[in-house]
């Protein structure tokens, strides 16, 4: 079957880079207000794929954001049910001018998709549609398939808490299966077993009651800058700890055993270094760069603003600064509670020469999959036929904040069968997807079905 599978996907290789091209073109950017009608084109046009494909009970269903796009193939009420997740909504595009193509434009160079969402996740949830065409299409399932795919993965899943809720019958399932992550490498491929879990804040710092004259006033007046600044550096010591108060207190430690176990990962720092530009690494102390990013939380300010940003010189103390700051965060931390901690301690850090006010953007749990399950094995078969090694599992430092409600709401764990890889530069200018890795992520999928419904 494995042959068959791969002669299928090499014959129909053009179509689907075609339509999956046509996907990323249209600019799908979830955070902007501007791009709402776009949303919508999207969502119907995999709903027409879905029923290409050979679905069911394709259609949108309205959330209080974007819709979901649902679809289903019941061969047999007592067969095993997937529930297939993905996003089809992408992160912004800028700095624009970094873009050596348009990002909604989709070309192949070097054979790799550039595109925005190219890898994450419109490409990758592709392979999941046509994985699902080309078993459907040979009468080869041997099992149920829904599929689920929201348009606010990037803006925090929003209204699939309630969507989920509300649908939990619709929803019924034996697992679900996500592609939305990476692999180590070519060479190392794995399977992530763990999400990091993220509280997304926005602070403002006001001052003045109006931007003011800095020769006037300056050395007189707190600057919202500068205090905004100061309050930031102190959320982290010299040793890179976060020093907000109880932010620790629910972090599993892992063992040493355990941590010598994480140390097998094949890791290259030199590459590391190489490939994002930087001279040196930077974190908490006492950590490898891996367990820095899969094993311990985070602490990152993802914009900051104020004052005069445009072209050219003006001389004024900004009556305001503002800034984004996520944490990431590891089990057992609760992002909410987390996201109170951070609010408090952030307005004692505060100077009474300033006013602050912070708002809790959104959030989601840390995720842990376990890695015995018959998905897991199935999952783990199937890359070794496609990659020829084992993969390993491996705890991803990016966060998919509904995994973890999946679990709460549906009962359902995850399968994070992700083909990415850190080149791919996903969130950055010239995103970009490897041909093979698409490919290879088809067959890798078909032949998770085929292991996970053989008796
Ligand atoms: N697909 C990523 C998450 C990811 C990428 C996990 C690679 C593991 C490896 C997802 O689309 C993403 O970017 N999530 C956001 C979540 C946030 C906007 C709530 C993230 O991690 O920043
Ligand atoms: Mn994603
Ligand atoms: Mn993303």
């Amino acid at each position: 079957m494995g042959q068959f599978i791969k002669t299928t996907i090499e014959s129909n290789k053009d179509r689907f880079i075609n339509e999956l091209f046509e996907f990323l073109r249209i600019p799908s950017i979830s955070s902007s207000s501007e791009h709402k009608e776009f949303m919508i084109k999207t969502a119907e046009y995999l709903k027409e794929r879905l029923i290409e494909a050979g679905a069911e009970k394709a259609k949108l269903m309205p959330t209080k954001g974007f819709p979901v796009v649902y679809a289903e193939k019941m061969i047999n009420p007592s067969y095993p049910t997937v529930l297939v997740y993905g996003h089809y909504d992408v992160q912004p595009i800028d700095p624009i001018e970094l873009w050596k193509n348009p990002p909604f434009e989709p070309i192949i160079i070097n054979e790799k998709i550039y595109a925005r969402g190219a890898d994450d996740d419109k490409g990758q949830m592709f392979m999941q549609i046509k994985a699902f065409e080309i078993l459907n299409k040979n009468n080869l399932l041997k099992c149920n398939v829904k599929f689920m795919l929201e348009g606010e993965e990037e803006i925090g899943s929003v209204s699939l808490e309630a969507f989920c809720k509300e649908n939990k019958e619709l929803l019924k399932a034996d697992i679900i299966l996500v592609s939305d992550t990476g692999i180590s490498s070519m060479e190392n491929p794995a399977i992530t077993v763990g999400l990091r879990g993220i509280s997304y804040m926005e602070v403002e710092v006001t001052g003045p009651n109006r931007d003011l004259h800095s020769g006037h006033y300056g050395g007189a007046v707190a600057n919202p800058i500068n205090i905004l600044c100061n309050m930031i550096a102190k959320l982290k010591d010299a040793d890179n700890k976060i020093t907000i108060p109880g932010f620790y207190d629910d972090v599993v430690v892992l063992t040493e055993e355990e941590r010598r176990e994480y140390a097998k990962i094949p890791f290259d720092l030199g590459n590391f270094k190489h490939e994002i530009g930087i001279s040196n690494i930077n974190g908490e102390k006492n950590y490898t760069t891996l367990e820095r990013t899969g094993i311990r939380p985070a602490l990152d300010v993802n914009g900051i603003w104020g004052g005069h940003i445009t072209e050219g010189s003006k001389t004024v103390i900004p009556s305001k600064a503002y800034a984004k700051i996520s944490m990431r965060l590891i089990p057992n931390q609760n992002h909410e509670k987390i996201a109170k901690l951070f609010e408090d301690y952030f307005k004692t850090i505060a100077p009474d020469s300033v006013s602050v006010k912070v708002s809790y953007l959104h959030g989601g749990n840390p995720f842990l999959s376990p890695n015995n399950t018959k998905a897991y094995l199935a999952a783990s078969k199937a890359y070794e036929e496609v990659f020829g090694k084992k993969p390993l599992g491996v705890r991803g430092g990016g966060s998919i904040p509904i995994i973890n409600l999946f679990e709460e709401v549906l009962g359902l764990k995850s399968i994070l069968m992700g083909f990415g890889l850190e080149s791919d530069a996903i969130h950055s200018p010239n995103e970009n997807f490897p041909i093979e890795n698409f490919l290879k992520g088809i067959e890798t999928i078909s032949a998770f079905y085929n292991y996970y419904t053989e008796s």
